[in-house]
């Protein structure tokens, strides 16, 4: 019987993941809480439901029949979709909700990293008190950063030393809600992303990539959740060496080895420091937008890694094009604090040109589509040099036109990737 693969999530990321996969012989079906154009048109059917339901994903994997389930976002798998799928028997290719901890919970991920003596794990506490969370600002030698240990969408750090002063970290901690915190220390480098595609104890890791968090060119503005992210032929970054990015597939490695069973993928954001890559986070799934940079540039029938997974065979050493990526988002006016959701986007999608377009939280109604309050469409282009898939990228960024929607037209662009080398070699100098 031919699989049937169900795609749950209606981003930018998983529209990279259905076309990953609708080459393949597998029968693709999708659902999501917004209808996306992209990922409609390669499934056999589209159902809009809430992700974060478990028994309505569930019902719906029963009915397409599905055989093997691929979580693209976070959300769902925190409210425990890839356990009800499980129990019913469908294969789900993603962490079940305990295991998702190391992404929905950053106390528990410093903890769990302290505890297995992980490598590349920043100085921290963790904080169920405001006020002690306060106390201990005052009392730190050196800048902190200010994270809530649940999910927020990548917006709810706060950098002290770069996006506040420590009274500022101090008024948004009693302003806020969080009722658990973690204080960490701040981490000086360039940041960059490995993903790694994890089951039965192997681990197969993808090209670095480098997102861009802040909404506005130069690196300015609040964090978003990625603007636009950029890889190189190689595995490494321009900015890094081979030893650098080994050092983190490593850290990975050891990660793995110490959460025991850990399926799906395991995304490490590091930053690279004069001391080596360190952790800032791991995410249970994708990066979106890395998924855009690593998806078209896998050769390895992303199927051929689902089957193997399911059926606790070896993982499938992955092979790569050794193409350089760039991907550019454009987002809602507003986005990320005030986005004007429910705006017509009107896509020309054949002046796209040589660049793949990802649609991402956007909606599909019968009228044409729609904005929401989160980023709306990507293009990628692919080419030999990060130079070259910047011009394919840029140039298709038109798709659009340009009313209502923002981008950063500096990703992947010369002088930003050598300001990313001039950092580290001023790092490497100190
Ligand atoms: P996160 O939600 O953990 O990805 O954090 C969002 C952003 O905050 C990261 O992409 C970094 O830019 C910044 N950040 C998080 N942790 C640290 C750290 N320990 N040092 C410096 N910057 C950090
Ligand atoms: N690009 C950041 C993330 O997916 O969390």
């Amino acid at each position: 019987m031919r699989e049937h693969v169900l795609l749950i999530g209606g981003g930018g990321r998983e529209h990279a993941i259905a076309r990953s996969l609708a080459d393949s012989e597998a029968e693709l079906y999708a659902c999501a809480g917004n209808k996306n154009p992209g990922i409609a048109r390669l499934a056999s059917a589209f159902e809009t439901l809430e992700t974060t339901d478990p028994e309505a994903v569930l019902e719906y994997a029963e009915s397409v029949e599905a055989t093997i389930a691929v979580v693209g976002p976070e959300a769902p798998l925190e409210a425990g979709v890839a356990d009800a799928l499980e129990n019913a028997g469908v294969y789900a290719f993603g962490p079940n909700q305990d295991e998702a901890r190391i992404e929905t919970d950053k106390a528990f991920q410093r903890r769990f990293m302290r505890e297995n003596d992980i490598t590349g794990c920043p100085d921290f506490e963790t904080f169920e008190d405001g006020e002690a969370a306060c106390d201990y600002i005052d009392e730190y030698d050196g800048d902190l950063v200010i994270k809530p240990a649940g999910l927020t969408g990548g917006k709810g750090v706060k950098v002290i030393g770069d996006q506040v002063t420590p009274e500022e970290g101090k008024a948004y901690i009693r302003d806020s809600d969080y009722d658990r915190l973690v204080l960490e220390e701040r981490l000086i480098g360039e940041e960059f992303t490995v993903q790694a595609f994890v089951a039965n104890g192997d681990v197969r890791t993808a090209p670095a990539v480098q997102d861009h968090k802040r909404a506005y060119e130069g690196d300015e503005g609040p964090n978003t959740g990625g603007m636009g992210s950029y890889s190189d032929a190689s595995r490494e970054l321009p900015f890094m060496t081979a030893a650098e990015y080994e050092a983190a597939v490593d850290i990975i490695e050891e990660t793995v080895e110490a959460l025991e069973g850990y399926k799906g993928i395991l995304y490490g954001q590091f930053m690279l420091t004069a001391d080596g890559p360190k952790v800032i986070e791991f995410n249970a799934r994708f990066g979106d937008p890395e998924a855009m940079n690593t998806l078209p540039v896998l050769e390895t029938p992303f199927l051929e890694v689902l089957t193997a997974a399911r059926d606790r065979d070896p993982l499938p050493e992955l092979a790569f094009t050794n193409q350089a990526t760039v991907c550019k988002y454009a987002v809602p006016e507003g986005y990320p604090t005030d986005p004007e959701a429910g705006a017509k986007v009107r896509v020309d999608e054949e002046s796209a040109g040589d660049a793949l377009l990802y649609y991402a939280s956007v909606d599909e109604r019968a009228d044409g589509i729609y904005t929401t309050t989160s980023r709306s469409f990507a293009v990628v282009g692919l080419a030999d040099t990060i130079a070259a898939a910047e011009e394919i990228a840029e140039d298709a960024l038109g798709v659009a036109g340009d009313e209502g929607l923002h981008m950063r037209h500096d990703i992947g662009k010369a002088d930003l990737v050598q300001r990313r080398i001039d950092h580290m070699d001023e790092l490497h100098g100190q």
